[in-house]
Protein backbone atom coordinates (compact mmCIF):
# COMPACT_ATOMS: atom_id res chain seq x y z
CA UNK A 1 0.00 0.00 0.00
CA UNK A 2 1.32 2.95 -1.12
CA UNK A 3 1.78 5.68 2.11
CA UNK A 4 -0.18 8.61 0.63
CA UNK A 5 -2.40 11.87 2.19
CA UNK A 6 -4.08 14.58 1.00
CA UNK A 7 -3.85 17.68 2.70
CA UNK A 8 -4.93 21.73 1.70
CA UNK A 9 -2.41 23.06 -0.85
CA UNK A 10 -0.50 25.73 0.49
CA UNK A 11 1.67 28.05 -2.26
CA UNK A 12 4.97 26.38 -1.46
CA UNK A 13 3.82 23.63 -3.44
CA UNK A 14 2.75 26.12 -6.45
CA UNK A 15 6.61 25.52 -7.90
CA UNK A 16 6.51 22.14 -7.71
CA UNK A 17 3.12 21.79 -9.43
CA UNK A 18 4.60 24.26 -12.22
CA UNK A 19 7.10 22.00 -12.75
CA UNK A 20 4.52 18.92 -13.29
CA UNK A 21 2.27 20.75 -15.52
CA UNK A 22 5.32 21.18 -17.91
CA UNK A 23 6.21 17.63 -19.14
CA UNK A 24 5.14 17.50 -22.57
CA UNK A 25 3.90 13.48 -22.42
CA UNK A 26 1.25 15.07 -19.11
CA UNK A 27 0.36 17.86 -21.17
CA UNK A 28 -0.64 15.61 -24.50
CA UNK A 29 -2.46 13.40 -22.18
CA UNK A 30 -4.57 16.01 -20.33
CA UNK A 31 -4.56 17.99 -23.71
CA UNK A 32 -4.20 21.10 -21.46
CA UNK A 33 -1.03 23.65 -23.07
CA UNK A 34 1.78 24.12 -20.57
CA UNK A 35 1.56 27.56 -18.88
CA UNK A 36 3.73 30.18 -18.51
CA UNK A 37 5.18 30.54 -14.76
CA UNK A 38 3.40 33.79 -14.67
CA UNK A 39 -0.03 32.48 -16.10
CA UNK A 40 0.25 29.35 -14.19
CA UNK A 41 0.48 31.14 -10.49
CA UNK A 42 -1.85 33.50 -11.48
CA UNK A 43 -4.29 31.26 -12.13
CA UNK A 44 -3.20 29.01 -8.82
CA UNK A 45 -3.56 32.48 -6.69
CA UNK A 46 -7.61 32.71 -8.27
CA UNK A 47 -7.89 28.87 -7.29
CA UNK A 48 -6.32 29.53 -3.59
CA UNK A 49 -8.30 32.75 -2.93
CA UNK A 50 -11.76 30.82 -3.78
CA UNK A 51 -12.95 29.54 -0.44
CA UNK A 52 -15.92 27.32 -2.96
CA UNK A 53 -12.47 25.34 -4.35
CA UNK A 54 -11.42 22.29 -2.66
CA UNK A 55 -7.71 21.78 -3.55
CA UNK A 56 -5.58 19.28 -2.17
CA UNK A 57 -2.02 18.10 -2.43
CA UNK A 58 -1.22 14.66 -2.50
CA UNK A 59 1.97 13.61 -0.50
CA UNK A 60 3.63 9.99 -0.93
CA UNK A 61 6.16 9.47 1.71
CA UNK A 62 6.24 13.20 2.28
CA UNK A 63 7.14 14.06 -1.62
CA UNK A 64 4.52 16.39 -2.92
CA UNK A 65 3.67 13.77 -6.00
CA UNK A 66 0.85 16.01 -7.16
CA UNK A 67 -2.92 18.16 -6.78
CA UNK A 68 -6.47 17.43 -6.80
CA UNK A 69 -9.02 19.72 -6.97
CA UNK A 70 -13.15 20.03 -6.83
CA UNK A 71 -14.51 23.09 -8.39
CA UNK A 72 -17.94 24.07 -9.57
CA UNK A 73 -18.70 25.22 -13.09
CA UNK A 74 -21.95 25.93 -14.60
CA UNK A 75 -24.03 24.59 -11.89
CA UNK A 76 -21.88 21.17 -11.47
CA UNK A 77 -19.03 19.91 -9.74
CA UNK A 78 -15.84 18.38 -10.96
CA UNK A 79 -12.76 17.00 -10.30
CA UNK A 80 -9.43 17.31 -11.70
CA UNK A 81 -6.15 15.94 -10.42
CA UNK A 82 -2.16 15.60 -11.93
CA UNK A 83 0.63 13.66 -10.80
CA UNK A 84 4.37 14.37 -11.60
CA UNK A 85 5.57 12.20 -14.59
CA UNK A 86 7.93 10.63 -12.02
CA UNK A 87 4.99 8.91 -9.85
CA UNK A 88 3.28 7.94 -12.86
CA UNK A 89 1.95 4.05 -12.35
CA UNK A 90 1.85 3.09 -9.10
CA UNK A 91 -2.04 3.19 -8.65
CA UNK A 92 -1.05 7.12 -6.95
CA UNK A 93 -4.04 9.16 -8.44
CA UNK A 94 -6.42 6.17 -8.13
CA UNK A 95 -5.80 6.07 -4.29
CA UNK A 96 -5.42 9.69 -4.39
CA UNK A 97 -8.99 9.65 -6.29
CA UNK A 98 -10.67 7.23 -4.03
CA UNK A 99 -9.41 9.38 -0.19
CA UNK A 100 -10.92 12.72 -1.94
CA UNK A 101 -14.29 10.57 -2.89
CA UNK A 102 -14.73 9.88 0.75
CA UNK A 103 -13.97 13.43 1.66
CA UNK A 104 -16.48 14.96 -0.27
CA UNK A 105 -19.89 14.09 0.16
CA UNK A 106 -21.30 16.07 -3.29
CA UNK A 107 -22.96 14.21 -5.75
CA UNK A 108 -23.23 14.08 -8.55
CA UNK A 109 -19.44 14.48 -9.34
CA UNK A 110 -18.40 15.11 -12.90
CA UNK A 111 -14.74 15.14 -14.69
CA UNK A 112 -13.56 15.58 -17.94
CA UNK A 113 -10.99 13.66 -19.65
CA UNK A 114 -9.76 13.80 -22.72
CA UNK A 115 -10.81 10.76 -25.20
CA UNK A 116 -7.10 9.67 -25.39
CA UNK A 117 -6.02 9.82 -21.90
CA UNK A 118 -6.87 6.12 -21.06
CA UNK A 119 -5.04 6.19 -18.00
CA UNK A 120 -7.01 9.20 -16.82
CA UNK A 121 -10.34 7.29 -18.07
CA UNK A 122 -9.38 4.00 -16.28
CA UNK A 123 -8.36 5.74 -12.55
CA UNK A 124 -12.48 7.96 -12.75
CA UNK A 125 -13.73 4.29 -13.81
CA UNK A 126 -11.87 2.21 -11.39
CA UNK A 127 -13.13 5.35 -9.32
CA UNK A 128 -16.59 4.57 -9.85
CA UNK A 129 -17.35 7.11 -12.72
CA UNK A 130 -19.22 6.49 -15.67
CA UNK A 131 -19.20 8.06 -19.31
CA UNK A 132 -22.58 10.50 -19.60
CA UNK A 133 -21.84 12.33 -22.88
CA UNK A 134 -18.90 12.28 -25.19
CA UNK A 135 -17.11 14.61 -28.09
CA UNK A 136 -17.59 17.54 -25.38
CA UNK A 137 -15.22 20.18 -25.07
CA UNK A 138 -14.06 21.42 -21.54
CA UNK A 139 -14.72 24.74 -20.84
CA UNK A 140 -11.12 25.54 -20.23
CA UNK A 141 -9.51 23.26 -22.90
CA UNK A 142 -7.91 25.82 -25.85
CA UNK A 143 -6.69 22.66 -27.86
CA UNK A 144 -10.55 22.98 -29.65
CA UNK A 145 -9.55 19.68 -31.88
CA UNK A 146 -9.56 17.08 -28.46
CA UNK A 147 -12.73 15.11 -27.92
CA UNK A 148 -13.32 15.36 -24.58
CA UNK A 149 -15.29 12.75 -22.32
CA UNK A 150 -17.68 13.43 -19.65
CA UNK A 151 -18.08 10.93 -16.96
CA UNK A 152 -19.83 11.15 -13.70
CA UNK A 153 -19.39 9.59 -10.53
CA UNK A 154 -23.03 9.16 -8.26
CA UNK A 155 -21.88 7.17 -5.74
C1 LIG B 1 -3.57 10.34 -15.65
C2 LIG B 1 -2.73 10.28 -14.38
C3 LIG B 1 -3.42 11.10 -13.30
C4 LIG B 1 -2.61 8.83 -13.92
O1 LIG B 1 -1.88 8.83 -12.70
P1 LIG B 1 -1.26 7.46 -12.10
O2 LIG B 1 -0.92 7.70 -10.67
O3 LIG B 1 -0.20 6.96 -12.99
O4 LIG B 1 -2.54 6.50 -12.21
P2 LIG B 1 -2.73 5.05 -11.51
O5 LIG B 1 -1.40 4.41 -11.41
O6 LIG B 1 -3.54 5.22 -10.27
O7 LIG B 1 -3.68 4.29 -12.55
C5 LIG B 1 -3.46 4.36 -13.94
C6 LIG B 1 -4.28 3.27 -14.61
O8 LIG B 1 -4.29 3.52 -16.00
C7 LIG B 1 -3.71 2.42 -16.65
N1 LIG B 1 -3.01 2.95 -17.82
C8 LIG B 1 -1.89 3.70 -17.82
N2 LIG B 1 -1.56 4.00 -19.09
C9 LIG B 1 -2.52 3.42 -19.87
C10 LIG B 1 -2.72 3.33 -21.26
N3 LIG B 1 -1.90 3.94 -22.13
N4 LIG B 1 -3.78 2.63 -21.72
C11 LIG B 1 -4.62 2.04 -20.85
N5 LIG B 1 -4.49 2.07 -19.52
C12 LIG B 1 -3.43 2.76 -19.04
C13 LIG B 1 -2.82 1.77 -15.65
O9 LIG B 1 -2.53 0.42 -15.99
C14 LIG B 1 -3.67 1.90 -14.40
O10 LIG B 1 -4.75 0.96 -14.40
P3 LIG B 1 -4.65 -0.42 -13.57
O11 LIG B 1 -4.46 -0.04 -12.13
O12 LIG B 1 -5.96 -1.08 -13.82
O13 LIG B 1 -3.47 -1.18 -14.10
C15 LIG B 1 -1.29 10.86 -14.62
O14 LIG B 1 -0.72 10.17 -15.70
C16 LIG B 1 -1.28 12.35 -14.90
O15 LIG B 1 -1.35 13.18 -14.00
N6 LIG B 1 -1.18 12.70 -16.21
C17 LIG B 1 -1.07 14.11 -16.63
C18 LIG B 1 -2.27 14.98 -16.22
C19 LIG B 1 -3.60 14.34 -16.52
O16 LIG B 1 -3.79 13.66 -17.52
N7 LIG B 1 -4.54 14.61 -15.61
C20 LIG B 1 -5.89 14.12 -15.75
C21 LIG B 1 -6.69 15.05 -16.61
S1 LIG B 1 -8.33 14.38 -16.89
Amino acid sequence: MINMILRDVIADDLPIFFEHQLDPEATEMAAFPPRTREAFMAHWARLLADPTLIKQTILVDRHIVGNIVCYPDAGSMYVGYWIGKHWWGQGIATQALTAFLQQIAVRPLYAYAAKHNLASLRVLQKCGFTICDEGTQHPDAQATEIDEVLLICRV
